[in-house]
């Protein structure tokens, strides 16, 4: 049995954390797990309902940016790693409104490494993404030593966030990794983003608004799969790398929205094509060969394969997305796409 470890998961109520937490907890049932989360508009108690009287996990409600309560949880528990996830993660979000983004995403993050820095915890894992490097044109893969252009607001606080990593590492000697994977689908994803919005409109039978003409190509990668990079990199990973982690499998938005409803069986009619998103990243593709080389590990799940048991999973847990299609979430589907 793996030696036990104490894991702090920041944002483990949202969709790629509480996917870690299911995973790391069906992997190493003797490793503790705290999840601190602010629980904001994305972050879903119900993600980990199975979780409540399990001993090795417990739930702490807070904001990585606020540092009372982050040494508070130091103070109290012997933590051997730090795996950040929390931030504010929707593009369309940052353009209405960035000042949040920077809030969690750059300040949150420093909050952590200064905690991670005073109580010397053995190992940073920050959780980013590939939208650091900015887009590509039709040929070429973003590599760890591509040079950080983000056009998003939400692209360039983690960035930042990415830099005040390295910083701490140079400077104060931290033990910190960085990741950068591409995008992900699968269960307990909001649906805000591309994948689960489109599979509940098509079963709600409502239209499908794709951005610009729908060729923007993302490389998608099925979450368990990025679950399974973080863990071998947390085991395994160097001190001061970064590791990209992809998908291997570029589609563009229109391929996506057309297999959904292929699956789900409702026409292509659905599909409404609207204005573009300003800044709209033209493609994401990842070169992980150095995760490949150096851990041994590369994606398992294709996307046919990885697309139906997301649709299915949808089709099995209507309740999850139909509680949070109210409230805040409706009035932001208003603003951004009108009352369709
Ligand atoms: P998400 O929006 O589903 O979840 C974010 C979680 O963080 C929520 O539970 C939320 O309550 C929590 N949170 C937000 N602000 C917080 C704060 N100030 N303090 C504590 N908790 C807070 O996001 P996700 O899609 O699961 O993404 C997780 C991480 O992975 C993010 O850092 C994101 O940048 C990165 N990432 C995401 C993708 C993707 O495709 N979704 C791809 C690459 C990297
Ligand atoms: P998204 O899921 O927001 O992820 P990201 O912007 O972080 O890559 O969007 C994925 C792609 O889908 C992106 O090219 C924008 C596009 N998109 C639409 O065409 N329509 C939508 O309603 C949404 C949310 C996204």
């Amino acid at each position: 049995m793996a030696e036990e470890k104490t894991i702090l998961v920041t944002g483990g109520c949202g969709f790629i954390g509480s996917n870690f937490i299911h995973y790391m907890v069906g992997k190493y049932p003797n490793y503790r797990i705290i999840n601190l989360d602010k629980l904001t508009y994305c972050g879903n108690l119900d993600n980990l309902c199975e979780l409540v009287d399990y001993p090795h996990y417990s739930f702490v409600k807070g904001d990585i940016a606020d540092s009372e309560k982050v040494r508070g949880i130091f103070q109290d528990e012997r933590v051997d790693v730090i795996v950040n996830f929390a931030a504010e993660s929707h593009v369309d979000r940052s353009i209405e409104d960035p000042d949040l983004f920077l809030r969690t995403n750059i300040l949150g993050t420093q909050v952590l490494l200064e905690g991670a820095r005073e109580m010397e915890i053995p190992l940073f894992v920050q959780i980013s993404t590939d939208e650091v490097y900015g887009s590509l044109g039709s040929s070429g893969l973003f590599t760890e030593t591509t040079p950080l252009r983000p056009n998003s607001p939400y692209a360039a606080s983690k960035a930042a966030a990415d830099l005040m990593v390295r910083a701490y590492t140079k400077t104060y000697g931290i033990d910190a990794i960085i990741t950068r994977c591409s995008n992900n689908y699968g269960p307990y994803q909001f649906p805000e983003k591309l994948i689960p919005l489109m599979i509940s409109n098509a079963m709600e039978d409502k239209e499908l608004p794709i951005y610009g003409d729908g060729s923007n190509v993302r490389d998608w990668i099925y979450v368990e799969d990025h679950c399974r990079a973080l863990d071998v990199i947390l085991h395994h990973g160097v001190s001061g790398e970064i590791y990209n982690i992809g998908g291997a499998c570029e589609r563009t938005n229109l391929d996506v929205v057309k297999t959904i409803l292929e699956i789900v069986g409702n026409p292509e009619s659905l599909i409404q094509f609207d204005k573009d998103r300003p800044g709209h990243d033209r493609r994401y593709a990842m070169d992980f060969s150095k995760l490949q080389g150096e851990l041994d590990w590369q994606p398992k799940v294709t996307f046919e394969e990885g697309i139906k048991q997301t649709v299915t999973w949808y089709i099995d847990n209507q309740d999850w997305w139909q509680r949070i299609k109210t409230g805040e979430y409706m009035e932001y589907y208003e603003r951004m796409y009108g009352n369709r």
